[in-house]
């Protein structure tokens, strides 16, 4: 049975971010998946921020469930000034870039369509090492691979400058001999929950370049793991149910892009590959319509942008109606939730992400807890799992 992605939409400061550590500690306390989040920001998996009259913290899943999760970073001295030991550095290298995953930053690099073209002819001649053949090209080089294979000098040229901008980029290698995607693709095998960590390569070039080579060649792994259990029929051989969770998921997910690249196939392939979405976003109109029309479930707490509201209800019977609900959430810590996870639209008040909160996750009886909010939470990831 097919449920789709859940998103979580909402303006800044609603509460989206606090709403998704609930989340993802119901689906991790009672194992209706392995989640990998990317954690632009890091914020899920220790300490983040807690604004209010005075500055505070509240615990990331990784203090919560040190057993259960794992912390990768792609900005090792961050993480460990922030005072996490144990995080599993991640590098990536230029061969592990792809054409599809140019195409996603294209518009963050400046790349015009031409210079896209001569990506693909590169791609073609030089195959996997490609970038490095190209950083290293004197303009002499550039001229006489034009005059050879048809390239257009400037646009070669062109697309040499926007790429040494990868190079300011502190988790890419010219090479990496260990590869640390297969490592991250085993913990999760293994069910570890994994978030991965910006630190400061949190800008938008660096995330979504990150987020999309990681996610295509985890994919990948699932598509064959999935075909393999098909084939076999045999339990233990079944992929574990994935969720990958994304912020500013519009980006990934605009029309223009979602086409192209990985996150548009796992929204439109469904559950087919035991792998879903959770999309953290404030800017639902920006998601291409068909993606919208496939969602799950939503979640959304406050929201001002009159096309923003028009996006959520696109195609929902009685959209008028809940517009005036929506209007009237309060700034935080409220949300109307619809589709499959519940047997009609609700407005839930967000519990607090506090320290009773921590306790009773780690309690074994707190489905019984009379708490709502847990209980919804979790109802929310497990009807969308198909569990
Ligand atoms: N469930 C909650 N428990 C405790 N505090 C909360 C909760 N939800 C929201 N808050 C308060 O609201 C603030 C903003 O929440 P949060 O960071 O989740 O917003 P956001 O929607 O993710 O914003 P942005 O889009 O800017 O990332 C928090 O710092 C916290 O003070
Ligand atoms: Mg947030």
């Amino acid at each position: 049975m097919w449920k789709g992605a859940t998103v979580i939409f909402g303006k800044s400061g609603t509460g989206k971010s606090f709403l998704t550590r609930l989340l993802l500690s119901g689906v991790i306390r009672k194992e209706a998946a392995v989640n990998l989040m990317f954690d632009m920001h890091s914020e899920y998996g220790w300490e983040a921020m807690k604004e209010g009259k005075q500055v505070s913290t509240v615990k990331g899943l990784r203090q919560l469930f040190p057993g259960q999760v794992m912390m990768y970073t792609l900005d090792p001295e961050s993480t460990k000034r922030r005072g996490v030991r144990d995080a599993q550095e991640l590098y990536l290298s230029y061969d592990q870039i792809e054409i599809e995953d140019l195409k996603l930053v294209a518009s963050e690099l400046g790349l015009s369509e031409a210079a896209m073209d001569n990506a693909n002819i590169l791609y073609n001649e030089y195959g996997k090492s490609w970038i490095v053949r190209l950083l290293n090209m004197t303009n002499e080089d550039i001229k006489m691979f034009c005059e050879a294979k048809q390239g257009h000098q400037g646009s070669i040229s062109s697309l040499q400058r926007k790429l040494m901008r990868f190079d300011t980029l502190k988790y890419i290698r010219s090479t990496c001999p260990h590869n640390y995607i297969d490592q991250l693709i085993q913990d999760l095998a293994a069910g570890k929950n994994v978030i991965i960590e910006f630190g400061s390569q949190s800008n938008m070039l660096s995330y979504m370049l990150a987020t999309n080579m990681i996610t295509r060649r985890i994919h990948a792994s699932y598509v064959k793991k999935a075909d393999h259990f098909l084939q076999t029929k045999n339990p233990l051989d079944k992929p574990r149910q994935l969720v990958i969770t994304i912020e500013e998921a519009h980006r990934f997910l605009d029309s223009s892009v979602v086409h192209q690249t990985i996150f548009g196939t796992i929204a439109r392939e469904m559950r087919k590959y035991f792998v879903t979405l959770l999309v953290v976003d404030q800017r639902p109109s920006g998601i291409d319509n068909e993606v919208m029309s496939q969602i799950g479930t939503r979640v959304t707490c406050l929201l001002n942008d009159e096309k923003d509201i028009e996006a959520i209800f696109t195609g929902v019977s009685g959209g008028a109606n809940l517009k005036s609900v929506l209007a009237k959430l309060d700034s935080k810590q409220q949300a109307l939730i619809l589709g499959h996870a519940v047997p009609m639209p609700v407005v839930v008040r967000t519990r607090p992400y506090d320290a009773q909160f921590y306790r009773e996750i780690g309690c074994t009886d707190w489905e019984e807890m009379p708490n709502e909010e847990v209980y919804a939470a979790a109802k929310v990831a497990k009807a969308d799992l198909g569990f």
